[in-house]
């Protein structure tokens, strides 16, 4: 008798995590759907950064005004960063990278409709062998740094790198290079985003980055931020 009870209750838990989570990405959805005109619509799709999430990505924006983004994995983020960017007329740089030619083709016309275009320079760079010094345990691909080199090199720091890409699936530890390929053109004062820490490999990058870099992390429910300790807290609202 006392056991089912508290398998009842231990339920009841799960249940409740489950629905403020969900209210959680509610509260969300609708801060981001104010946030173009009316009649608009971004897709996202479960491949997208949660809506939390990308509430977080623009409260970073909006209070630290970073002077350089990057993304890797373009989609709803993309989007949602030009148009904040566009709002507060910050004309930074704010780089997408990109594997799939036609997924860029469609985040380019998604872009054009709100007119988007110039806050977001989107590189197109194929999945390749990875060279050995960006490689993790046996990781075997990633971007073609050769396209990326030209356009990232140049730039003297990034404020803020969120990793949505490549796909998991694409090789193990398949977005492990961001860090060795960033790390010079990064400080304590950079914010890294990294996406689906749920699963195992991406847990272990994180805590691998983490090792490397010396910054703090956060777990939040599918995404890890990284960031120096001093920072303010820019996690969304939500009911715990
Ligand atoms: C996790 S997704 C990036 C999502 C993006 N950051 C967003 O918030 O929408 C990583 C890569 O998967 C591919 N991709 C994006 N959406 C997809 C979809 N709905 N189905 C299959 N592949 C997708 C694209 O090549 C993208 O760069």
């Amino acid at each position: 008798m006392i056991n089912r009870f508290k398998s009842f209750l231990k339920d009841m838990r799960q249940d409740l995590k489950i629905i403020k989570s969900g209210q959680n990405q509610l509260w969300a959805t609708q801060k981001l759907q104010s946030f173009f005109s009316e009649g608009h619509f971004i897709p996202q799709t479960s491949w997208s950064l949660s809506p939390q999430a990308i509430v977080h990505c623009l409260n970073i924006i909006s209070i630290n005004k970073p002077k350089s983004i990057i993304e890797f994995g373009s989609g709803a983020t993309t989007l949602y960063i030009a148009k904040l960017l566009q709002l507060r007329k910050h004309k930074i740089s704010f780089i997408s990278v990109e594997s799939d030619p036609q997924w860029k083709m469609e985040i380019e016309r998604q872009l054009q409709l709100y007119n988007l275009q110039d806050y977001v320079t989107l590189i197109l760079a194929p999945i390749i062998e990875c060279a050995t010094d960006l490689r993790y345990k046996d990781q075997e691909t990633w971007y073609d740094v050769q396209i990326l080199n030209p356009v990232i090199k140049p730039l003297e720091h990034f404020d803020l790198i969120i990793v949505d890409g490549p796909f998991g699936g694409s090789t193990p530890f398949a977005r492990y290079s961001a860090f060795p390929f960033l790390e010079k053109q990064s400080s304590i004062d950079s914010i890294w985003i990294l996406d689906d820490t749920e699963r195992e490999q991406e847990k272990e990058i994180i805590r691998e980055w983490q090792r490397q870099s010396g910054l703090h992390k956060i777990d939040y429910k599918r995404y890890t931020v990284m960031k120096n300790n001093k920072q303010f807290d820019l996690a969304p609202y939500r009911i715990h």
